[in-house]
């Protein structure tokens, strides 16, 4: 039998369907998973493998580098990727809680849906730094985040709340995308990280369409001018994590240098800090940027900004 949003789908393709609160709960109910069946005990990282698939982690581009090489850096890459959800999941938390707390009596299934999201996102965090601690234990030498997580999550809720959401919608869809689009058929992964990575994205999926919820109730009657102030607001954010990216590629290339005892000649430096920020800005931003359902949901909101968007999206891709 055809669900309502299928026969939403059918009627409206290029609409998103009317996501159900009742329907992610349900679904969070059937994939739940506990931190424990997916790292410790026997489960460990297999630094023989890569950590990341290549379409995200772009180190084949590095032809000066031998095998080897290209597997040290593209863990040094998965440690990040660990890290940088870290940062991110961290603002989503309060940003979800501040965005249900004014509504508890309303909906009890919409209270849930979010509160749900929050606890996944709150045990997401701390099996990214599971993970992490696995790495670092295990990784040769050390390796530098930017930060501290704190000083970037209040930057980034410190801009109005729709250029807040957009942001976090745009990271949800691209979860999805790393995971369906990247990872999924890639049989050269480390299966550990593979199943991290596959777990995420089964609790993200439930994300993606109550963030579409979420910008939607917050674009709901706001002028066309207040909407374009709102993705004035969205592309600071993009900026500003953008620059963060920058530093981010500094810092692996650090690790890089440190782990494999290699000291890059200049040009190869030049090509390692262009090529790999545009590998950062591709897995970060520009592929939740493209991501189809991110630019139905901007659709909804004015066209127009869906193809100021979609102008820029190239920049980072
Ligand atoms: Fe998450
Ligand atoms: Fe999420």
């Amino acid at each position: 039998m055809l669900g309502a949003n299928t026969i939403n789908e059918i009627n409206n393709p290029a609409r998103l369907p009317e996501y159900d609160y009742r329907d992610t709960i349900e679904a969070a109910e059937r994939v739940n998973w506990r931190i424990e069946d997916i790292i410790g005990g026997d489960k460990r990282l297999d630094f023989t493998k890569r950590f990341m698939p290549e379409s995200l982690a772009r180190v084949e581009q590095l032809t000066f580098l031998n095998d080897e090489e290209k597997r040290v850096l593209n863990q040094i890459k998965g440690n990040t990727y660990l890290n940088i959800f870290v940062i991110v999941e961290e603002f989503i938390v309060p940003f979800v809680l501040d965005h249900v707390r004014p509504s508890l009596n309303d909906d009890d299934y919409r209270v849930r849906a979010f509160l749900q999201f929050v606890g996944e996102e709150v045990k997401h965090i701390q099996l990214f730094k599971i993970f992490a601690e696995e790495f670092r234990a295990n990784f040769v030498s050390e390796c530098k985040i930017i930060g501290p997580a704190a000083d970037i999550g209040k930057a980034i809720l410190g801009h109005e709340p729709l250029s807040v959401a957009l942001a976090i919608l745009m990271i949800e869809w691209m979860t999805l995308g790393h995971y369906i689009d990247s990872v999924k058929d890639d049989g050269d992964m480390d299966p550990l990280f593979k199943s991290m990575l596959k777990n995420h994205w089964l609790e993200e999926s439930q994300h993606a369409k109550l963030d579409t919820r979420m910008v939607e109730s917050l674009g709901e009657g706001m002028t066309e001018a207040a909407i374009e102030r709102a993705l004035d607001g969205f592309l600071d954010i993009g900026g500003f994590l953008d620059t963060g990216l920058r530093q981010q590629t500094l810092f692996d290339l650090e690790a890089f240098e440190l782990a494999t005892g290699r000291t890059l000649k200049d040009d190869e430096r030049e090509v390692f800090i262009s090529t790999q920020h545009q590998a950062n800005r591709w897995t970060y931003i520009g592929s939740g940027m493209v991501n189809p359902k991110f630019l139905m949901c901007l659709e909804q909101l004015s066209p127009t900004q869906k193809d100021r968007i979609e102008a820029i999206a190239p920049t980072f891709c």
